[in-house]
């Protein structure tokens, strides 16, 4: 069905109910990379729910061959001028025009989701590692955070560094709040990541060169290059791929912290809530025989399907990183009794980026908290 119309109200944002039914549109884009031009739409639907969908495009002329503009998604076909009376809104299709270079960003990180955040110095510490990095542009999925972190994620929007997606779906649903099904039951996935994951790699996808899809606790550092501007196109020469690059996953417990640091903690960092990373420096083994989990770097143009770990429908699927080339350092609390302390390595290659790091948080914090 392709009309036009003209009263129904247009909506920037992501989650747009499906009258009638548990389904929500998130974000519908132009596919410009199968046989046949087609729009793509992300969305959270019941599974146990069997309706046929149909979408309604709303076109800037008259003539039906014209590109959509807006779609909606609706469980009725509309004839004619159409009852429109169950559309809630229509939404914009993005991805209108495609890139196969000068992409505006080079590193986009996709963070999903942010909800009851606290811990202000460690957003800060990563938003400027990220920039250390090479990534210069940071999607927040987000439900809630308290009141300084807020006034941090304004500051990095103001510098055009962070985008905000507003992330309603709690309000819709009934999310589980933890990944795992039977610690925290719900109609949905821990919070519905893997449908922001989705809409953060079609979002980005003519934006940025290259998309990392991880959380804010965690670190992608590579070992000899300083960044990920580097750091990609060497991973593409050695291992001729192009894809998507797995980064594997490396425990540090925030119970075990050296005494030695470059500096100690700034009195001003301790003003605020969260945790220093800086300290933490002990990284727990990884067996090399056993299943580590990891996190990608990918090229958007060559995914359909991401998932929070790997790729589930892609141009050529992922390839592992040799962690003595690149991994990931997620500092984060861990159950003592999952590690012995006399088997953990202490690594500080963190370290190496504390030049530059400290004396830029502590200019973040201070001009985005006012303090003087
Ligand atoms: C719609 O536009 C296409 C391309 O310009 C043209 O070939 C076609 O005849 C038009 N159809 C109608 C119904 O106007
Ligand atoms: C078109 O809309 C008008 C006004 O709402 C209505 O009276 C008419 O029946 C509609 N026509 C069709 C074919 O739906
Ligand atoms: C990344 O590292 C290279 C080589 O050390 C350097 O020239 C470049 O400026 C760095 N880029 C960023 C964004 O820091």
């Amino acid at each position: 069905q392709v009309k036009k119309t003209r009263k129904n109200p247009f909506n920037n944002g992501p989650m747009i109910k499906v009258a009638h039914h548990k389904a929500y549109v998130i974000g519908s884009y132009v596919e410009h990379r199968l046989s046949s031009k087609m729009i793509q739409t992300v969305a959270i639907v019941f599974r146990s729910e069997e309706v046929q969908y149909y979408c309604l495009l709303c076109c800037d002329g008259r003539n039906i061959s014209a590109a959509a503009t807006f779609v909606a998604i609706t469980s009725q076909i509309h004839e004619g001028n159409g009852s429109l009376w169950n559309i809630q809104s229509f939404q914009p299709v993005g991805n209108q025009q495609p890139r196969t270079e000068n992409f505006p960003y080079a590193f986009t990180v996709c963070i999903s989701v942010m909800y009851d955040y606290m811990n202000v110095l460690g957003l800060v510490q990563a938003m400027e590692m990220f920039k250390l990095l090479g990534v210069q542009k940071v999607a927040i999925y987000k439900i809630n955070c308290h009141l300084d972190t807020q006034k941090v994620l304004d500051y990095y929007v103001r510098q055009g560094f962070v985008e905000i997606i507003p992330w309603t779906v709690s309000s819709y649903i009934k999310v589980s709040r933890g990944w795992k099904k039977s610690d925290s039951p719900g109609e949905l996935h821990y919070f519905g990541q893997i449908a922001a994951l989705n809409d953060c790699v079609y979002r980005y996808m003519y934006e940025s060169q290259y998309v990392a899809l991880q959380d804010l606790d965690e670190l992608i550092l590579p070992l000899k290059e300083d960044n990920w501007t580097t750091l990609i196109p060497h991973l593409e020469e050695i291992y001729q791929h192009h894809a998507g690059f797995e980064f594997e996953n490396n425990i540090f417990p925030i119970s075990l912290s050296s005494n030695k640091t470059p500096e100690n903690t700034p009195d001003l960092w301790k003003q605020f809530e969260g945790e220093n990373m800086l300290p933490h420096v002990y990284r727990i083994p990884n067996d090399p025989n056993e299943f580590n989990n990891f996190k990608v770097i990918m090229n958007p143009r060559l995914v359909f399907k991401p998932s929070v770990h790997g790729l589930l429908d892609s141009i050529g699927g992922t390839v592992r990183v040799d962690p003595k080339i690149a991994r990931m350092y997620h500092i984060k609390s861990y159950p003592s009794k999952y590690f012995s302390p006399e088997s953990v390595i202490r690594d500080t290659h963190l370290w190496d980026y504390a030049d530059k790091l400290i004396p830029a948080v502590s200019e973040v914090l201070r001009q985005a908290l006012n303090i003087q």
